[in-house]
């Protein structure tokens, strides 16, 4: 173990993502029993600029590891961004006496602590906690199953009336410039068509698929759009398959930030706890500057600049098997 490290602090930074709290309540509990004390940081980067840190207890996390959101609160940090931010930052953690920092969060997130801890001599390790799962080196982040689940149960709704008057939806969902959300919440709610940044889409094959489930008698169908598509949200791209096949009566409804809610899923819950308590282990284990993932249900150690550089795609061929379920 290495002796230095007496002090750990713990935040949530960039968008929220269900589990975020079963994460800070395994590193507060790991820590504790390390015999480390552990401080909150309040609204990730933005309060540590602000030296806003308060002591977690092992009993502070109780009864939290159900909750969604994060108790720590979030933000997404300009000042952070700048040279002056980061200095700031770094003395308010001296002035609380902190060794280690774990990081709760996405790209954003690691994005900053990668920089940071180049710069300052303390270290961190991250927990992936984002809805968007678009982070190399971990086969899920916190949150991707609970944001999936809350996004099929919002398409199961949609189906219920789509079908009842013969309507096609497009149905938009979140994940930045990736497809996972969309590509899982197609396949889980048997969408028509998934359409995802990771795999050029065209309207007039978009269309044609359209027509040939027309002439097979669908009724109705549900299209999934992710976020960040080439031609816009799911609104233009139903204005554009309106203009070139009119067949169905076509509505758009834009899931959004409900994805974000809601109670952390079983997976999340005991992902953020393995992940957690995995980011107090590295630390103490001396590791610095890299995020714990896990893959073939095994921990792994991934360099921040890997995790938020190194492409991650959707699995090719779930996308073939989408398509050949969606006949
Ligand atoms: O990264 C999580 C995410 O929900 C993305 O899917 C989405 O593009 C973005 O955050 C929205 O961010 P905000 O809540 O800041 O508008």
């Amino acid at each position: 173990m290495s002796n230095e490290i007496k002090r750990l602090a713990v935040f949530t930074s960039g968008g929220d993502a269900p589990g975020m709290n079963a994460a800070v309540r395994a590193v507060v509990r790991t820590a504790a029993f390390n015999d480390l004390h552990v401080y909150g940081i309040t609204r990730g980067y933005e309060g540590m600029i602000d030296g806003d840190l308060k002591r977690l207890e092992v009993r502070d996390v109780g009864n939290i590891i159900h909750r969604g959101g994060t108790i720590l609160k979030t933000a997404r940090s300009k000042r952070f961004m700048t040279p002056e931010g980061r200095k700031t930052a770094y003395e308010a953690l001296l002035a609380f006496d902190i060794d280690a920092c774990v990081a709760i969060g996405g790209n954003g997130t690691f994005t900053g602590a990668d920089v940071f801890s180049k710069e300052y001599d303390i270290p961190i390790v991250g927990v992936p906690g984002t809805i968007d799962n678009d982070l190399y080196g971990t086969d899920a982040t916190v949150g991707f199953d609970t944001a999936i689940n809350t996004a099929i149960e919002a398409v199961d709704k949609i189906r219920d009336t789509a079908d009842s008057h013969n309507r096609l939806f497009f149905v938009e969902v979140m994940g930045r410039n990736s497809g996972f959300i969309a590509l899982n919440t197609g396949i889980g709610s048997g969408a028509g068509c998934i359409l995802i940044p990771e795999i050029d889409s065209n309207i007039d094959e978009l269309v044609e698929v359209l027509r040939k489930g027309a002439r097979r008698k669908k009724l109705f169908s549900v299209v999934i759009v992710a976020e960040g598509n080439k031609y816009g949200g799911a609104t233009e791209i139903a204005e554009r398959v309106q203009e070139a096949f009119d067949h169905y009566d076509t509505k758009v409804a834009i899931i959004g930030h409900l994805q974000r809610g809601g109670s952390p899923s079983a997976l999340d819950r005991v992902l953020a706890s393995r992940l957690g308590f995995g980011a107090v282990e590295a630390i103490i284990a001396g590791k610095s500057n890299c995020m714990v993932g896990i893959i073939n249900n095994k921990i792994k150690h991934t360099p921040f600049v890997d995790a938020i550089t190194k492409n991650k795609h959707p699995n090719k061929d779930l996308v073939r098997m989408a398509e050949i379920l969606a006949i």
